[in-house]
């Protein structure tokens, strides 16, 4: 099966994100004959570049980036065909109404009938220029019996208000059912089998509750540092860029309802339901319910690495959080009383993602907890990446004349399992997007709801100068202050 033929513009083409991930995307689903026929791209950006240059600089980029290899000559020279540019500047009618014409003109030559993604890969300053535009120059209507729809990258906004805000102005233009907001954690491969594993085996669901599970340990780790992007980070950190939508998106569908289906709203509201269950920190808790760090100069992977304050773009008194981890509580019945822990942090030790539920302890100690004995209740972790893939840890007994114990591991791994590539995040959304499938991406809902849970902790940041800013060593598990989180004999996972 492959999408209605169609056009992905994209706005921002001359940008790091086209390039790095974008293209070398749709290149991989163009090999793997999973686009339509006619599929084209319309680079649109205010850099004067002709069809040919563009051509040259994504061919560059797709050597560089795809994760299939690079290309064939034949590959490419099919791949290119479809590939046009438009200059313009992003709030000037007369540079749309070019690429009004120039889609017109593509959908006569290579049959796209009318169906387009506008792709906003921009700063979001631009976001409201762009959709206005798109608005004024009637590009954001489908003809009759075709689709348009647009894909917005994350910062949906910059606090609740201003996410609020871009919603609304949002649907000034565009109906919801047209919108797609990428939150590319939702479509990895190991994320996706979170719903399988959960709802496709028998044995999980019965002990998904707080009667057998003490507590969940979401980490997001990462060892490299703010990339170049000190600029956008300042204005961010570690709260906003990732614990806000990647993080809370994986506790939602740890935590949700069976939904009733597989329909994408049927999934979004059992997510939503969940996280609205969340309870809010109150200011008072802050301190002792969330901590943040920023890194210091260290070593990572053996390289000697600048602390955050030197990094370029960024203040040397910024207070921004490179690190932040936050225990949240979820009220309703399954989870009552169980703590939900999430972290993450920038130039960290190594980079992992994972989800870890800890199963309680058995209710009898039957056998001895010494030295002899190291073993520690059963943990299911569902790794996200690298080696992705289920571990779930038993206790068994050492070979031996005496009893002793020891903790043992049973893995599923999908590169040993499946031995296939798994396709990338992008691959999936964008084809996705083709299909009209919103499944993976966020609903308004959603973000205004991470936006409210998260705000009470940014504004009493805010508000605290450097006072609860806790700094840790580049290459380290993220600041001792984490630890104080942890109570009643919990501890963060060393991975
Ligand atoms: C992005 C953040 O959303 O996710 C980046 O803006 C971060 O700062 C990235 O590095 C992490 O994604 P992944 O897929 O490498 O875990």
């Amino acid at each position: 099966r492959t999408p209605d033929p169609c056009t992905v513009v994209i706005f921002g083409a001359s940008g790091d994100l086209a390039k790095r991930k974008l293209v070398p995307a749709l290149f991989n689903l163009a090999r793997e004959r999973r686009l339509p026929g006619g599929f084209s791209i319309v680079g649109y950006s205010r850099s004067p570049l002709s069809d040919e240059a563009l051509r040259a600089l994504m061919y560059e980029a797709v050597v560089r980036f795809s994760s299939s290899g690079p290309p064939t000559a034949a590959e490419w020279e099919s791949f290119a065909a479809g590939m046009f540019y438009c200059q313009g500047g992003y709030d000037d009618v007369a540079g749309y109404t070019r690429l009004k014409e120039r889609l017109a003109a593509i959908d006569a030559e290579r049959g796209t009938s009318g169906n387009r993604i506008f792709y906003l890969s921009t700063p979001p300053s631009l976001i409201g220029p762009i959709m206005d535009t798109l608005g004024a120059s009637e590009l954001a209507r489908s003809a009759p019996g075709s689709w348009t729809r647009i894909i917005i990258e994350k910062p949906l906004g910059y606090d609740l208000k201003t996410a609020q805000e871009l919603n609304a102005h949002i649907s000034r233009i565009f109906d919801e059912s047209q919108v797609y907001r990428i939150d590319h954690y939702r479509a990895k491969e190991t994320v996706q089998n979170i719903v399988a594993m959960r709802f496709a085996n028998g044995i999980f669901e019965p002990v998904w509750n707080r009667r057998y599970i003490d507590h969940v340990q979401i980490t997001a780790a990462e060892a490299v540092g703010v990339e170049g992007r000190g600029g956008y980070y300042e204005g961010s950190g570690a709260v906003r860029d990732m614990l806000q939508n990647h993080l809370l998106q994986l506790l939602a569908l740890v935590a949700m309802e069976p939904p009733i289906s597989l329909e994408a709203d049927a999934i979004r509201d059992e997510a939503i339901k969940v996280a609205k269950a969340i309870r809010p920190l109150v200011p008072s808790e802050v301190d002792a319910h969330a901590v943040r760090g920023q890194y210091t100069a260290g070593w990572v992977g053996g390289k000697a690495v600048p602390g955050y304050r030197e990094e370029e773009g960024v203040s040397p008194t910024s207070t921004t959080e490179t690190y932040a981890a936050i225990r949240f509580e979820i009220d309703n019945w399954r989870w009552a009383g169980v703590p939900f822990f999430l972290r993450s942090g920038k130039r960290m030790t190594k980079r992992a993602a994972e989800i870890a539920v800890q199963f309680r302890q058995v209710p009898m100690r039957l056998f001895s907890t010494t030295e002899a004995d190291l073993h520690e209740p059963n943990l299911l972790v569902m790794k996200i990446q690298p080696d992705e893939g289920l571990t779930l840890r038993l206790a068994a007994k050492l070979p031996g004349h005496a009893i002793h114990l020891r903790s043992v591991n049973m893995e599923f791994r999908y590169g040993t399992s499946f031995g296939v590539r798994s396709s990338e995040a992008y691959e999936r959304l964008l084809l996705d997007c083709m299909f009209g499938d919103a499944t993976l991406f966020t609903r308004r809902d959603m973000v205004e709801t991470g936006w409210a849970l998260m705000m009470p902790i940014l504004d009493h940041w805010a508000a605290s100068g450097e006072r609860n800013l806790h700094f840790y060593e580049a290459g380290t598990w993220g600041p001792e202050a984490a630890n104080r989180l942890m109570d009643e004999g919990r501890a963060w996972r060393r991975l």
